[in-house]
């Protein structure tokens, strides 16, 4: 218990809980109280349902993480208020002006831009750790030809794992790399030399997932190109020798790179600090990473946004779309963000590249379409009264699209470079001198109380459950049709037809 205060100003809340007429001084720090200092505020069970555990402390309920920060970070700043975005302090903006991709991806991991030396050092590390394992190779082509791109990266990153036991904590001791925090110069030599690994093999893995898409060999990786030299080569690439990417399609693949290198705690670095909390090793992590940027609300929008496009089909189209939208039967993809609330300054980068790269590419058809709605959505009340601007998605896929990428690989090419912001979270969050606490959230359960277990005899139907509250007759395809209509002996020599089914 505490009095109210009365003067001075100090970094706390006081809150009185109406239940029991006590208040509690809860301490600010960074702008933010501690959940764990909510939960000491608590009342006698009363009137409550039990499972609201209401003496155990009360709970801070946040649906989506509206409002939650779940870490303390170095990397990464953004404000989504005034459209700020910067990596270890550099403005987003700057870092695209004068730095490439991979001293953006050191700078991210290490903290401080590299020096010439320590920058050829990084280079030749990256560019030596670009070749995969040929079995590796082979487990590509167990998939379908038309298999999405990203099921294949996803599953090429989980299986890279299976090739690197000494850096499984499952296999090679649980503190393999929390040691690392400790100054064990040797955890923190495997901590880091998977990090060159995953960065390293990253656009060879993506590379072999867009030539088994369009059936084509493989590419080994190329000697003395840049890092986005390389991939261009591994993706593209077919005879001849003495390869070199046009320079403005390697360079603007570097700053998409850049700009899709990290974006603090979105949801797929959320997802892999989440699963990185098990001190499972980096592969999983990643992948799991992959899982979460594939959906058509994060990193799969650029490809949503292009065919969103395509079916608008042309200019004078827009205007009915826009009905939809406003009629939220339709989203409009690539707008709106849960942290911008104005521009994104990753699309205005996005939007400055494009006109470099239709110079080459020839302009995207789309992009009259594209920027018709852009118009109309700026002007729209629907739009404006939510905040709802161009994200970097709206502007990149045009750009992927002029360039020849099929839609599919879209979020390959965004899953490439994030792993640089997901293996400097990662990393991090590993060398807390605290330790690794694993992730563990709550829920507020709302289910049934206890209750007795009843016999099937006895149990009925509830008449007034809905179609969710139990499982939907699935239709089947023609095979199971005429293996229904068929009859046949099982294993255990027992007939089985249509009846038995
Ligand atoms: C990015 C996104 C998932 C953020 O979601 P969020 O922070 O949870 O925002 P909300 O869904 O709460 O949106 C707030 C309001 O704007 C509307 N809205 C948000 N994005 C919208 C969009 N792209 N088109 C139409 N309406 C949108 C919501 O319907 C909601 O309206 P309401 O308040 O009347 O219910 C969301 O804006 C979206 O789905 N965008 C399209 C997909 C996309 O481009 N993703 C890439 C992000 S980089």
């Amino acid at each position: 218990m505490v009095s109210i205060p009365s003067k001075a100003p100090r970094q706390s809340l006081t809150v009185i809980d109406n239940r029991t007429g006590q208040a509690y001084e809860v301490p600010i720090t960074h702008n933010s109280v501690l959940a764990t200092d909510i939960k000491k505020i608590k009342a006698p069970a009363g009137q409550d349902r039990a499972e609201d555990e209401t003496e155990q402390g009360l709970r801070v309920y946040d649906p989506a993480y509206m409002n939650t920060a779940v870490i303390t970070s170095r990397i990464t700043y953004i404000n989504g208020l005034d459209g700020i975005l910067r990596y270890r302090g550099y403005p987003i903006q700057q870092l695209v002006k004068k730095s490439n991709f991979l001293e953006t991806a050191y700078l991210l991991l290490y903290g401080e831009l590299p020096t010439k030396s320590q920058y050829d050092n990084w280079n030749n590390e990256i560019m030596h750790h670009t070749f995969i394992h040929s079995d590796i190779e082979n487990m590509f082509k167990t998939f379908r030809y038309d298999s999405h791109p990203m099921a294949m990266l996803s599953s090429a990153f989980a299986t890279m794992g299976a090739f690197a036991p000494e850096a499984n904590p499952s296999l090679a001791g649980q503190k393999l790399y929390t040691n690392a925090a400790k100054g064990d110069m040797e955890a923190l030599k495997v901590l880091d030399k998977q990090i060159l690994r995953i960065i390293g093999k990253a656009p060879t893995l993506a590379a072999a997932s867009y030539r088994m898409r369009q059936g084509r060999p493989f590419n080994r990786p190329a000697q003395g190109l840049s890092y986005t030299g390389n991939f261009l080569y591994l993706l593209d690439y077919l005879s001849g020798h003495e390869y070199q990417p046009h320079p403005v399609l390697e360079k603007a693949l570097d700053t998409l790179f850049i700009l899709h290198a990290d974006h603090e705690v979105n949801c797929s670095t959320a997802t892999v600090l989440q699963v990185g909390s098990s001190l499972v090793d980096p592969y999983s992590v990643v992948a799991a990473g992959c899982s979460a940027l594939y959906g058509p609300s994060h990193g799969g929008a650029s490809e949503s946004a292009i065919r969103m496009l395509m079916e608008i089909g042309s200019p004078e189209n827009v205007p009915a779309f826009m009905e939809k939208v406003e009629k939220r039967e339709r989203v409009l993809v690539g707008f709106g963000h849960r942290v911008y609330k104005n521009v994104d300054p990753r699309s205005t980068a996005i939007r400055e590249l494009a006109e470099e790269v239709f110079e080459v590419t020839g302009r995207n058809k789309l992009l009259d379409t594209a920027m018709t709605l852009a118009d109309y959505a700026r002007k729209s009340e629907f739009m404006k009264s939510r905040n709802l601007y161009p994200n970097v998605d709206f502007f990149s896929g045009l750009i992927y699209q002029a360039m020849g990428i099929p839609l599919d690989v879209f979020p390959v090419l965004f899953a490439v470079p994030r792993c640089v912001g997901w293996l400097a979270h990662w990393r991090q969050m590993m060398l807390n001198p605290a330790g690794v606490k694993i992730w563990r959230p709550r829920q507020l359960y709302l289910g049934e109380g206890e209750r007795d277990y009843v016999e099937t005899a006895d149990r009925k139907e509830n008449p007034k459950a809905s179609v969710f509250d139990a499982p939907v007759q699935v239709s089947h395809g023609g095979d199971s049709k005429r293996m229904e209509l068929a009859t046949y002996k099982d294993e255990r020599g027992q007939t089985w037809g249509k009846s038995k089914l």
